[in-house]
């Protein structure tokens, strides 16, 4: 396998939002992460995402983009973003940038255009359709809830927008927008940058004609998800090939595709070693292990049969063809400790258990702002204190539609955005020293618990935990490179599974719950004299390693030869 840094490298998520307020003004800015970046050379990782900066409405909290070359004013100035590039350059990291051209913002100066006339020169840069019986063109729905279509007086026609009315899709059919992503894409890695996250890159690509979805009779809700018409959609390897070879494949950087609902055989189109596009995406399957069939917020318990199930096919089918990305929670995503763990008794617990299986399956891992700490989940207890327009939109919708507000309220609990998106919490001083003022979205109330001061403090610490897993992955390739094989499968509470590489074995071992767990190391898989390279908790040195009786949230890591 092809030796690459993006492969021996851990990647820290910054939502600059919710980092680090420096001016006061109740929101994170360029200057507060800069003056956080001692802390992530502390913790170890090598690549920062920046989640988008650019000038925006904030709609959607920068994912509408109003100017890709220039800076939010409420996060600082292009040379604050210099200066950051310098300060982690200089302190040997590298930083990746967030590219969202699926779509913009309304008020980007080409939408400006484009709305005024139909013979306008950026009219084709989006995508515009007549209406049809009086309705919307089709009936795909938002995936911020209803039509994805928003009618425009100025030409009675509409534009489609598969996220917010604010962010209007653009049309890569038309060679013109290919051509300005590209050469802004050029201008920033010109400017030093190791990479982009690129948001929802495997929806650019429209099925020609933008046909509806076939409903049965009887179906009463007007809006369908169109994902067939424009997930992995005809043109969208022929894109990503032509912007690695303009753009992408001149410089040494590092790409990862958010990839919305892509399978392993899927993913390998886009991460092939031989297919010149990215290096790597994020699926969403190990993010849907909870959600029935009514989607996202038809939330039911998970099954650790599922995760296994997930994560083994992930790293067996892609296992020599291409990379795999790692992540248990994100921006999108609630906090991955009080979903996959406990965020009560075994906070610690289970904590180092879920950074264990980060940082030891085949992978980059990505590790979100907050999560070294163990950051949790939140219960704000009006929908008033929300600020995310999917959980805005979802609330209206599903009380509409005669869902009880309990409900609505529950699932925003377990689902919600904005879950992810409180502030980080750095000290027990008032909002956490996020902000000396009010913050944007009120900060988690355990911050006087869970917070980096206290962290840094405790030898024995989430952070700490973290941070010798990031060490490990630089002195043992195996971590990195090794084949992966799940062990015991058939066991019920325990996820364990073997890396290999040579004559190196690596045996992890997770306890994936608050009781203790038995597990028995199956006959063939051969085990001498293990070396313990780290576990959550103190482990006696004549254990038999064959045949262990774990605490709750255990995990184990054992390095031997064969
Ligand atoms: C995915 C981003 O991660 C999310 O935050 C955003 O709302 C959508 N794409 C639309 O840009």
């Amino acid at each position: 396998m092809e030796r690459k840094w993006w492969k021996e490298s851990v990647v820290y998520q910054i939502y600059p939002r919710s980092f680090k307020d420096s001016n006061g003004d109740g929101i994170g800015d360029l200057q507060g992460i800069i003056s956080k970046l001692d802390y992530l050379k502390t913790l170890g990782v090598n690549v920062v995402w920046l989640c988008p900066v650019y000038k925006s409405p904030n709609d959607d909290n920068g994912y509408d983009i109003s100017n890709y070359q220039d800076i939010m004013d409420e996060f600082g100035t292009i040379a604050d973003w210099e200066m950051l590039l310098q300060g982690l350059h200089d302190r040997g990291m590298k930083l990746i940038m967030d590219l969202v051209v699926n779509h913009s913002s309304d008020e980007h100066a080409w939408f400006a255009e484009s709305r005024k006339s139909k013979d306008n020169p950026y009219r084709d840069y989006y995508i515009w359709r007549p209406g049809s019986d009086g309705r919307e063109p089709n009936n795909w729905g938002s995936f911020f809830s209803g039509s994805a279509w928003q009618y425009d007086e100025a030409t009675d026609e509409y534009f489609l927008h598969l996220f917010s009315k604010k962010q209007p899709d653009l049309n890569w059919e038309n060679e013109k927008v290919r051509r300005e992503v590209y050469d802004m894409m050029t201008w920033w890695l010109d400017k030093g940058i190791d990479g982009f996250r690129m948001d929802v890159i495997n929806l650019i690509s429209k099925v020609p004609g933008l046909p509806s979805v076939p409903v049965e009779d009887g179906e009463s809700r007007p809006y369908h998800f169109g994902g067939d018409y424009f997930v992995n959609g005809p043109r969208v390897h022929e894109y990503l090939q032509e912007m690695n070879r303009e753009v992408l494949s001149k410089y040494d950087i590092m790409t990862v595709g958010e990839a919305v609902d892509v399978t392993p055989e899927d993913a390998a189109l886009y991460v092939g070693e031989d297919r010149d596009e990215l290096s790597m995406v994020f699926h969403f399957e190990l993010m849907g292990v909870d959600s029935g069939p009514g989607g996202k917020w038809d939330c039911k318990p998970w099954v650790l049969k599922d995760i296994k199930d997930i994560i083994t096919k992930w790293q067996t089918l892609l296992s020599g063809k291409g990379w795999n990305s790692l992540y248990l929670n994100n921006h999108d995503q609630p906090r991955m400790l009080s979903r996959f763990g406990n965020d009560t008794d075994y906070h610690k617990e289970s904590g180092k258990m879920l950074a264990t299986l980060l940082h030891t399956l085949q992978g980059t891992p990505y590790i979100y702002q907050g999560e070294e700490i163990g950051m949790t989940n939140v219960k704000f207890d009006s929908i008033s204190h929300y600020k995310d327009i999917e959980i805005i939109n979802m609330h209206k919708e599903y009380l509409e539609a005669g869902h009880k507000e309990e409900d609505i309220m529950n699932s925003i609990y377990i689902k919600g955005r904005d879950n992810g998106r409180t502030p980080m919490q750095w000290s027990s001083e008032p909002q956490a020293g996020f902000t000396t003022s009010t913050p944007w979205l009120a900060v988690n109330p355990n911050y006087t618990e869970i917070n980096v001061e206290n962290a840094l403090a405790d030898p024995d610490s989430i952070f700490h935990y973290y941070k010798r897993l990031i060490e490990l992955r630089k002195e043992h390739d195996i971590i990195v490179y090794g084949d992966y094989k799940i062990v015991a499968e058939e066991n019920e509470r325990v996820y364990a599974y073997q890396r290999a590489l040579g004559s190196e074995r690596l045996l992890v071992i997770l306890n994936f719950f608050g009781e203790s767990a038995s597990f028995e190391l199956p006959a063939e898989v051969g085990i001498s004299e293990p070396e313990l390279l780290i576990g959550n908790y103190d482990v006696g040195q004549a254990e038999d390693v064959r045949s262990l009786e774990l605490r709750p949230y255990e995990a184990r890591v054992y390095k031997f030869s064969v």
